[in-house]
């Protein structure tokens, strides 16, 4: 039994923070804190499903492959085999968690997406991250050891730093957060933090992920001493509608896996075949995203054309119900002409560097799920591999926590947050405005493809901001707003220092300054 309320704390409730709470409740009492509502992350919105070799004529091996193909190399193989190894057995723990994955006959179904030699890909029809993140918060709200407190926006993770005494050492005793009801910041201890906060998405200004994706966990983790690593490495998928007014809604790449087709819509070219002709539109991720950038860019064009309107019409509404129904109340008939697509931000494959045990640099603190770099992804992540990561990781640190418990002491006598030289902020409009600037710039000068140039550019943008965000955090009370802002700028610095590091093209980071892939594939390792 520990001092504190709780025995560990997580730091978001998603797939991973929720699997690893799951795991955690059975001896210890878990803390679960979320910004905004407790479905507000990625995994809610998860579309294709999650890859697994379930299949007979399927092997580990060409799963393995598969990833790494698509990660250009940059993957550690021991990761990807690690994940992919106990892939089986999670969605195994997903079926006894009551998540209902469409099944042909007693068999689940399995359907295909960009970069797989097979099909391998289980799901709910087009909503299978909506069907997980129900299942895991209904297993989470049952248990009595697991604690979940939505609304609650992390600011800082609590260190050595913080301890009454400045023991001067990084070990991590949980966190300070604010409380978006009452606007008070709340401290919460406990023997191990679990980082589980999402992706940085956000950071650009065309992205399929949800409002909260800020980078905050990473952001966090680097202010209190953890090395990231890859962060150049930021996912744009093919495939996100093109609407004025819905401006981040995902068409899944299961549409191209299941025979949709990519067209220029002012030639009618099927234009793949120029890019990829062996594997058209199911090429991987980075590839498809470059030629759907290229064609637009080329031909001066709002979007690009994805049709699968050859297909019987039953076949596309039974596969894409969720899809079929949203466009149709955009005026966009799926099963009888084209869906205008556009390329967006869609996943962060960077993130605070871990080892297999989900350990960070930082004693006292694990991650798991998009906020880190396992090794997994490499240069770009491969369809459908983000929330098995989520599941094997969200268990992995689990399992090393409880095995290092007794080494883990109580939280010493911290400080609480100061308010005492702050005061309201008068000038919100300054957090919107540079909210904006800083998502505009990156999309135009760190997007698909980039130059030096591009990059310096947008690390001046970054360092003339972070002097005065600095100065607005040190003056004004924290807001949710505020506390995103500071971390997207931290974020995107991250990625800008990391892409001007990396003197090579690879996966997803291509720049036009260096266009060759060097011999050999070494991370992009930021100390901080
Ligand atoms: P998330 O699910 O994003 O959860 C993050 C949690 O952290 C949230 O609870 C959030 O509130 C909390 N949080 C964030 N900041 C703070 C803070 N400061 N304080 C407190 N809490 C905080 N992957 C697949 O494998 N298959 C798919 O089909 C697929 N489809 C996708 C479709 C879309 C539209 C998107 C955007 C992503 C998709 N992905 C898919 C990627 C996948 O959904 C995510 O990578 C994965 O869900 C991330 O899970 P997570 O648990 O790491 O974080
Ligand atoms: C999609 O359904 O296209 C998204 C799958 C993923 O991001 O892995």
């Amino acid at each position: 039994m520990s001092g504190t309320a709780y025995d560990v704390l997580i730091i978001g409730s998603g797939a991973a923070g929720l699997t690893a709470a799951l795991a955690l409740a059975e001896t210890k009492r878990v803390l679960v804190l979320a910004k905004g509502d407790l479905h507000s992350g990625s995994t809610a919105w998860a579309q294709g499903g999650i890859a697994a070799v379930l299949d007979a004529g399927d092997t580990f091996e060409n799963h393995i492959r598969d990833t790494m193909v698509a990660g250009a190399g940059l993957n550690r193989r021991e990761t990807v085999e690690f994940v992919i190894e106990n892939a089986p057995r999670s969605i195994e723990r997903l079926i006894e968690l009551g998540v209902p994955f469409n099944r042909e006959g007693k068999d689940l179904h399995l359907t295909r997406e960009g970069g797989h030699s097979h099909r391998r890909i289980v799901h709910v029809a087009d909503a299978t991250g909506w069907a997980v993140q129900a299942a895991l918060l209904k297993a989470a709200e049952d248990n009595p050891n697991i604690t979940l407190l939505p609304g609650r926006a992390c600011i800082d993770l609590v260190t050595g730093r913080h301890g009454e005494r400045f023991s001067g050492n990084g070990r991590v005793w949980g966190a300070y957060a604010l409380n978006e009801v009452t606007g008070k910041v709340e401290k919460h201890l406990a023997r191990a933090t679990v980082l589980a906060s999402g992706g940085a998405g956000r950071v650009y200004q065309f992205s399929t992920a949800p409002r909260g994706a800020t980078g905050d966990g990473i952001a966090m983790a680097w202010r209190a001493g953890c090395r990231v690593s890859n962060m150049e490495m930021m996912q744009f998928h093919p495939t996100c509608l093109y609407n004025l007014e819905v401006k981040n809604f995902l068409v899944t790449e299961a549409v191209r896996g299941e025979g949709g087709r990519l067209y220029n819509p002012v030639t009618g070219e099927r234009y793949m075949e120029k890019y990829d002709p062996e594997r058209m539109e199911l090429a991987p991720r980075d590839i498809v995203a470059r030629a759907n950038d290229d064609q637009i860019k080329r031909y001066g064009l709002d979007y690009v054309h994805l049709d699968i309107s050859h297909q019987p019409p039953e076949f596309v509404r039974e596969h894409f119900p969720t899809i079929y129904e949203k466009l149709l109340g955009l005026g966009i008939d799926m099963t009888k002409g084209p869906i205008p697509v556009v390329p967006a931000q869609h996943y962060t494959c960077g993130g605070v560097l871990i080892g297999l045990d989900a350990r960070t640099d930082l004693p006292g603190l694990w991650a798991a799920g998009e906020c880190t770099e396992s090794g997994l992804h490499g240069a770009n992540r491969l369809a459908s591999n983000s929330l098995l990561e989520c599941f094997v990781f969200g268990e992995a640190a689990a399992k090393d926590i409880l095995e290092c418990w007794d080494e883990l002491s109580d939280p010493p006598a911290t400080k609480d947050w100061d308010e005492s030289r702050v005061t309201d902020s008068d000038e919100e409009v300054v957090i919107k405005q540079n909210w904006t600037e800083i998502r505009r710039f990156m999309w135009n000068y760190v997007g698909i493809v980039r130059t030096t140039k591009r990059l310096e550019r947008a690390a001046h943008r970054i360092k003339l901001l972070t002097n005065e965000v600095d100065d607005y955090y040190g003056h004004f009370r924290v807001t949710t707003d505020l506390i995103e802002l500071r971390n997207l700028l931290q974020s995107a610095e991250l990625i800008v220092k990391s892409a001007l590091a990396r003197h090579e093209s690879r996966g997803l980071h291509f720049t036009l300054d260096y266009p060759e892939t060097l011999d050999q594939a070494r991370d992009t390792v930021l100390v901080p």
